[in-house]
């Protein structure tokens, strides 16, 4: 039995005062952007649950099945003593990793990181209850930030799994990946999931479902801002846009506006005036192949070991190796 730790490297302020600098620097910004991270308070979170049980979104099911699949793999392979998982810590995916390594008999350490406090905490717990021998080291921090902050002896494998990756930049994925090759050692491992380049008759209707879930999700970030900057966009006003950039090979959301409107955000003493048909940008997911993954990896100084897709070849695991 050891008490699990968490290590807390965001102010409790630290939400408060990024939303408002991603909402000040997005909405007066042209195009307007607003970053997908703020779509996942209680609501949105549920919103997303929500959305990988649609028949349209397969990445959240794919995922889960390669894993299953490779989980012995995996841990053969890497011999991980530590098992660090960035973003959700709750997950199903999580527990298929946690037996596979505890089967392989080198499972020591398990370091859950999320930004949320709450959801680490109860990630921490939940863990620390199915599998009282593992030493559970939580850390509340921000992926983007404090790689460097990451505890566990190699060899450690970090998880970054859902796809989640698609949601940076090719830039900031670029230094992420530098980041986080910076805080491992040689020896660490990296596993990754990453959604396909597809034709836009499958992606399409994965971000723009019948039920209407994926636009509710995605109108969600203005009710954030209404509650949490005080604004008063109406969500009425604002339809779903999911479309596929194929240059990009991304598939991007945006929020369109119907009928001219001015918004107030008292929090931030600003007033917009948004066009109709004016669009703020709310997520770019992009999709990948496997040479592409590759030569990043290979730029941020890691080298590819084994790659694995579901038999439709929709979804990848890949582990990777510091060199
Ligand atoms: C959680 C970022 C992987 O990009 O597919 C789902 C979020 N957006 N439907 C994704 C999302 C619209 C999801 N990720």
């Amino acid at each position: 039995m050891t008490e699990p730790v968490v290590d807390i490297y965001l102010t409790p302020d630290h939400a408060d005062r990024s939303l408002r600098h991603d909402a000040r620097v997005g909405l007066t910004g042209d195009p307007k952007w607003l970053p997908p991270k703020w779509f996942y308070d209680a609501r949105g979170s549920a919103l997303f649950e929500e959305i990988t049980r649609l028949p349209e979104y397969y990445p959240t099911r794919t995922e889960s099945s390669i894993l299953s699949a490779h989980a012995g793999d995996i841990a053969g392979r890497t011999g991980a003593h530590t098992l660090v998982e960035l973003g959700s810590g709750s997950s199903e995916k999580t527990r298929l990793l946690l037996h596979a390594l505890r089967e392989a008999g080198t499972l020591r350490q398990y370091v859950p990181l999320d930004v949320s406090q709450s959801a680490l905490r109860a990630a921490v717990t939940a863990i620390h209850q199915d599998y009282p021998m593992l030493a559970v080291h939580g850390v509340v921090a921000d992926f983007t930030q404090h790689l460097d902050r990451i505890p566990g002896q190699t060899p450690r494998l970090v998880a970054f799994l859902g796809g989640t990756i698609g949601n940076f930049f090719p830039d900031e994925r670029a230094a992420f990946l530098g980041a986080l090759h910076k805080t491992l050692a040689p020896g660490d491992w990296l596993l990754l999931g990453t959604d396909l380049v597809k034709g836009p008759e499958i992606l399409v209707p994965a971000y723009d479902d019948s039920a209407g879930v994926t636009a509710e999700f995605n109108r969600n970030v203005l009710a954030v801002l209404n509650r949490e900057l005080g604004a008063d966009f109406d969500l009425g006003n604002y339809a779903h846009v999911a479309l596929w950039d194929p240059e990009n090979e991304w598939m991007e959301m945006r929020l369109r506006t119907v009928a001219a409107a001015k918004v107030t955000l008292p929090e931030l003493a600003l007033d917009i005036v948004l066009q109709p048909g004016e669009e703020i940008r709310t997520e770019i997911s992009a999709k990948f192949r496997k040479a592409g993954i590759e030569s990043e990896l290979a730029t941020a100084g890691f080298g590819l070991d084994s790659w694995w897709t579901d038999p439709q070849g929709r979804f990848a695991l890949c582990l990777a190796r510091t060199r």
